[in-house]
């Protein structure tokens, strides 16, 4: 698939909890799944992407965003009738290529001086753990509870 021109990428929207415009014209929203699934407590979980893909191989040429959020699973186990697992998925077993390869593809996306907003909750996995997992350093992040929000730039390689 060829990138419509749109400048932003969600790479795993899920049902785009923190978009204040669940429906931004801005934004590719891009998820592993299409599926709608009821929690414990009645509520519906609606994950409908634009973009049925898989963060470790975009379909998107390299350069192609301005701004790319990455918001990936961050449990590597959970039980498969947890809220937990049906809100926000779960990561393999091998999640450290998983996440490596998360990170490669945000990266080859972006466009030059493009921002990659990671988002990461640190319940079974560090942050400084998953950081290794890219050689881009991060520029800036804010932690809430166990939640980072943590900004990158791409910046060109010479
Ligand atoms: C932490 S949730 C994202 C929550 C989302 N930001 C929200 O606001 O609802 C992680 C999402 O990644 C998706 N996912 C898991 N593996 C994926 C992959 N390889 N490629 C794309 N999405 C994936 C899951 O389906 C899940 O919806």
């Amino acid at each position: 698939m060829i990138s419509d021109g749109r400048p932003i990428l969600d790479a795993c929207c899920g049902s785009r909890m923190f978009w204040f415009d669940k429906d931004n014209p801005l934004v590719d929203f891009m998820d592993i799944r299409d599926e709608e699934c009821t929690l414990s407590d009645g509520q519906l979980c609606i994950v409908h992407p634009n973009i049925i893909g898989d963060f470790t191989r975009m379909p998107f040429p390299d350069k192609s965003f301005r701004l790319v959020v990455f918001d990936p699973p961050h449990l590597v186990w959970a039980g498969k009738a947890a809220n937990f697992y049906k809100r926000f998925g779960c990561l393999n077993r091998d999640w450290k290529t998983e996440l490596a390869m998360g990170f490669s593809e945000c990266f080859r996306v972006l466009d030059d001086y493009g921002v990659l907003v990671f988002k990461w909750a640190e319940t079974q996995l560090k942050l400084k753990t998953v950081l290794s997992l890219t050689t881009e350093k991060p520029l800036f992040g804010h932690k809430r509870g166990h939640t980072f929000w943590i900004c990158f730039m791409k910046t060109p390689k010479p």
